[in-house]
């Protein structure tokens, strides 16, 4: 029989640091206005100087393992856009850093749909009986990829970190990962893409042009193909679950901007009540924005044990998933 992934805990961490629409706005051609009607977003968390998307994924991993009462686990998956290195992966240092000692490590990368993929990778672990729990992680040090004085991304994205905990057990047990369906476009690579620092750059007999270690995204192109692939996979999911969508009690979609939120939801069939929103106060935060997303509608009430809970995402690749579980009761930490 196979062995189902059941998100047993979850956890999640913030940097301190707040910077508001008004303090871009300071800095670069922009306005509060502008930002909260095309976006939704009022402020992001930034990193500090000298904090790395390890140190979120620690704490955001500690808490997940609190809110599923262990204190070791048999794997580390992380999803992340802003390893602490190009080399090596960054999931060894966190399972180290957790006390986890030599457990298998490793990171998912896949942009804002990398959290999907790793609760794919990690039900794939469960499966073959590598793991029996393991933590999935999306953390991102993301402003560390932005150009601070490009007003097309600098508004957009923000960092944090937020961590489930999956066990091994049944189909039939809330909390388990029911049905999921992920897909890519390797034609819109050129949509959302660190252009510098990678082999393409490094073997074209150029060094890096100035800026190009700075994320570049093809905005308008991004938000059409995002509520297509997340309206779609959202779909194929439902159908492969057996649920009619009106029975989805929250849709949980990658907090990028309300209005893609909200046109998945209508396209969908969803009140816009049912989409849930958090990207107001953290904007995208990639890996992250999922588990932030589902750690703080647990916290808030906006789900509870029992509801049917939808979630997708859409980003760069092109990548994109979606997932069903039903959710389970943890307390989030
Ligand atoms: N402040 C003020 N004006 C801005 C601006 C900003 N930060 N950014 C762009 N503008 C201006 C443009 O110059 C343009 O002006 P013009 O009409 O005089 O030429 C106008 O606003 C519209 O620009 P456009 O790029 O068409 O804006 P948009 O409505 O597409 O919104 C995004 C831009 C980035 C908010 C939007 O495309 C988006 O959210 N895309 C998806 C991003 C995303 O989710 N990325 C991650 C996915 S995983």
């Amino acid at each position: 029989m196979t062995r189902h992934a059941v998100l047993a805990g979850i956890g999640s961490t913030l940097p301190e640091r707040v910077v508001t629409n008004e303090m871009l706005a300071q800095r670069i051609d922009t306005s509060d206005e502008w930002i909260r009607s095309r976006t939704g977003i009022v402020e992001r968390r930034l990193v500090e100087q000298g904090t790395a998307t390890s140190d979120l994924a620690v704490e955001a991993g500690r808490r997940a393992l609190k809110s599923a009462a262990l204190d070791r686990v048999d794997a580390v998956v992380l999803a992340t856009t802003t390893p602490d290195h190009p080399c090596p992966a960054t999931a060894p240092t966190v399972a180290s850093r957790l006390g986890l000692g030599t457990v298998a490590a490793h990171d998912v990368s896949a942009v804002c749909s990398g959290f999907l993929y790793g609760l794919a990778t990690g039900a794939g672990l469960i499966a073959i009986d590598q793991a029996e729990t393991l933590l999935v992680i999306g953390a991102e040090a993301f402003s560390t990829i932005i150009d601070p004085d490009d007003r097309g991304t600098a508004p957009i994205f923000g960092d944090g970190a937020g961590a489930v905990v999956l066990r091994a057990g049944r189909r039939d047990e809330p909390g388990a990962l029911l049905g999921m369906e992920l897909g890519s476009d390797g034609e819109l690579a050129d949509a959302i893409i660190v252009p510098g620092g990678g082999s393409r750059q490094r073997t074209s007999g150029h060094p890096p042009a100035p800026g190009d270690q700075f994320m570049k995204m093809q905005g308008q192109t991004v938000f059409r193909n995002a509520i297509v692939r997340m309206t779609q996979s959202c779909h194929a999911v439902l159908d492969r679950t057996g649920w009619p969508v009106e029975t989805v009690g929250l849709l949980v979609g990658h907090q990028a901007n309300v209005r893609i939120l909200n046109a998945v939801a209508e396209d969908l069939g969803l009140p816009a009540e049912r989409a849930f929103v958090n990207l107001d106060r953290y904007g995208n935060t990639a890996a992250a924005s999922i588990p932030l997303a589902l750690a703080d509608a647990a916290a808030s009430g906006a789900v509870r044990a029992g509801d049917r809970v939808l979630l997708t995402a859409f980003g760069g690749g092109a990548s994109w998933g979606a997932a069903t579980l039903t959710w389970p009761a943890v307390d989030p930490s």
